[in-house]
Formats: structure tokens, C-alpha cells, sequence
């Protein structure tokens, strides 16, 4: 046990007991390799420290009420890693050995995933650098793949309440044809300056329109978006956002509550029409959006201070999946 107070916690970095390892060398992946240390040794001239070669994942663990810990379709996260391996010309992992590292690693710290109804989960970091030494611009020869996980609190900490996005044409996340849809350290780079704008303003995330013409929706900072109106789901289709496994979820289960689901180019004027509107992701499965503030153009488009019913559906539904309140009908969570 541990004296870590579950309903205290935050979103931040915590120490736990264990992390795993994998390391590429010579053309192969060794064995899992487990670490008490926090530290890794690193060659100076590693291709991660400076040309980016950096992919990392996120997911969760949750206990559920039968003591059980479920992890939620990390077989999901284990394939856009090896995407987004692909898209820096980085070593892939196999999905099997991405999905035993996330098991070895939680139940190697199972003191620290959070009980059930505290709100808090364990939060899984995957991470995949190039360690091998390049001073021109080409890919590493050798790589590192760890997974470290820490306990986190519930996103919204006062509860589900909806909060305010922005929008700013002056600064892109990604290119058109660039890399937005992979999980790349050098797109939350990018972020990072209107990030800290869009919070100093008052606002939780950035809303992104497309980088070509600003005509479409991309994504928020650090997840997808929906809308919805006429009991349809409305997603963007985009090559420059992350494919966000929890909105390939939520597309789901919004048909099994007998909505129609669409994933289409989503022009900015339709922000006028949508009835509800959410952002979507890992760490809080969704955020409801209470306004989308247009900076540029000194327009608000408004959607009521109290989450939408079907933002509240979903969100429950997907909530008592990962959790085991309700069946798995989808295979998409393996007990531990
Ligand atoms: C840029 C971006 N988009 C979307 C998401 C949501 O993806 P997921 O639902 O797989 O967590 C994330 C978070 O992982 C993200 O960083």
C-alpha cells in the first residue's frame, strides 16, 4: 500500500516503484528489461535530442468494483505507435511486445493504480526514441522503447463541466501533408506557445482550424473534436490530427445509442448549428465546450453551461466500459 491521497491527485508526473525496457541493437529488440532508476543514459549526438525522433503513446488502467485492473485497447495504441514510428522512419515495435511491456509494468506497480470510485486511473506512458548517435539528419540505428506509469486524478476535478476553447488562425499545430497524425514530440513542440496563450486568456485549449485554408475544423490542443446536431455525431476528417482512439470508440457507441455518425470535412460555419460540442481523449474521455471563442473575428458561438445529453451518454457509457460497470461487448479491455 501507499499513503497517496487518490482524491487529492492532479494530471502530473509522479515516481512509482518500476518502469520496463526495451532496447534495438543490432538489427534486433532485446528482452524487457525492468528499472527501478528514473534516469536513462543517453548519447549525446542521439538522434531524439536532435532531430526529434520521439514518439510516445498515452492510455489508462482503471480498477473496477471487483478489485480487477482493466487496461482499454492498448492493442490500439500499440499499432498508431508503430504508425507513428513509420512516419519518422523510427524501428517498430511488435504489437505483442508494446502490449506485454504495458502489462509488466502495471502489474509491477499495482500498488499505485487508484481504487474504485475514487476517480483517479493509471495513467500508461509508452515512449520510443532514437538513442543511436547521427550527426547528419538520418535515422538512429538504435532505439529505446520504456513504458512508466503514475496515478492520476480525475480530469475535472470540481466534475464533468464544461469549459471554453479558442481559435487563432496565427498558429498552426502541424502541416497538411506533415506529421498531426502522429503521436510525435515535435507537434506538442509546436503547440506549446498558443497552449500557454489560449490558458492565460482564460481558455482551456486551442482549437486548430485546418492549416491550408483555415476553412475546416482539425482538432483541439491535445484531442479530437465532435459535434453534434440532429442526433448525428460529426467528427473531422483530416490528415493532419491524431487518430484519437477514443473517438473511434465513442463513433461506436454513438451508434448503439442510435445516433448516425459522420466523419466529414467540418467547415467552420457549422460551429454556428452544432447543439452540442466536445473534446475528446484519453484523459478525460470527453471535455464538454461551453463556447468556442473566434479571436480573429471577435465571434462567440455558444453551447449552455451544463454538458449536453448526449455528450453526458457517451461519456457514461464509455466511462462504465473502462471501468467494468457495464459488459465489454467489444473486446476492447483486458483484465488483468
Ligand atoms: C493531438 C491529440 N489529439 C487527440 C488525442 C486523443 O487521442 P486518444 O483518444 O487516443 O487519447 C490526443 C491524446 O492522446 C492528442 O494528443
Amino acid at each position: 500500500m501507499n499513503n497517496l491521497d487518490w482524491e487529492k491527485l492532479g494530471f502530473g508526473y509522479l515516481d512509482t516503484d518500476y518502469n520496463v525496457r526495451c532496447y534495438f541493437k543490432n538489427g534486433q529488440w532485446g528482452d524487457l528489461e525492468v528499472s527501478s532508476s528514473t534516469n536513462i543514459e543517453i548519447h549525446v549526438a542521439a538522434t531524439a535530442l536532435h532531430y526529434g525522433q520521439e514518439a510516445f503513446e498515452g492510455l489508462k488502467a482503471f480498477k473496477g468494483k471487483d478489485d480487477k485492473i482493466r487496461i482499454f485497447r492498448m492493442d490500439e495504441n500499440a499499432r498508431r505507435m508503430q504508425s507513428s514510428c513509420e512516419g519518422i522512419l523510427m524501428q517498430q515495435l511488435p504489437v505483442e511486445t508494446f502490449m506485454e511491456a504495458v502489462r509488466k509494468t502495471v502489474k509491477l506497480n499495482e500498488r499505485f493504480v487508484p481504487p474504485y470510485g475514487s476517480g483517479a486511473s493509471l495513467y500508461i506512458r509508452p515512449l520510443l526514441i532514437g538513442t543511436g548517435p547521427q550527426i547528419g539528419v538520418k535515422p538512429s540505428e538504435e532505439y529505446l522503447f520504456m513504458v512508466f506509469v503514475m496515478p492520476v486524478g480525475p480530469y475535472f476535478p470540481q466534475g464533468f463541466m464544461p469549459t471554453d476553447l479558442v481559435i487563432y488562425r496565427e498558429y498552426d499545430r502541424a502541416a497538411p501533408q506533415g506529421t498531426g497524425k502522429y503521436k510525435v514530440g515535435g507537434n506538442y513542440a509546436a503547440s506549446m506557445y498558443e497552449g500557454k496563450l489560449a490558458k492565460k486568456e482564460g481558455f482551456s485549449a486551442v482549437l486548430y482550424l485546418d492549416s491550408r485554408e483555415k476553412k475546416y475544423i482539425d482538432e483541439c490542443g491535445p484531442a479530437n473534436f465532435f459535434g453534434i446536431k440532429n442526433n448525428t455525431y460529426i467528427t473531422p476528417l483530416s490528415d493532419s490530427i491524431l487518430p484519437s482512439i477514443t473517438n473511434k470508440s465513442l463513433m461506436v457507441l454513438a451508434e448503439e445509442l442510435g445516433m448516425k455518425v459522420e466523419r466529414r470535412k467540418v467547415p467552420y460555419e457549422e460551429l454556428a448549428e452544432f447543439e452540442e460540442v466536445g473534446a475528446c481523449g484519453t484523459a478525460a474521455v470527453i471535455s464538454p465546450i461551453k463556447g468556442i471563442y473566434d479571436s480573429d473575428n471577435d465571434r462567440w458561438f455558444k453551447y449552455g453551461d451544463e454538458p449536453g445529453k448526449w455528450s453526458k451518454k457517451l461519456y457514461n457509457r464509455l466511462k462504465a466500459i473502462q471501468t467494468g460497470d457495464e459488459p465489454d461487448t467489444h473486446g476492447w479491455v483486458e483484465t488483468l
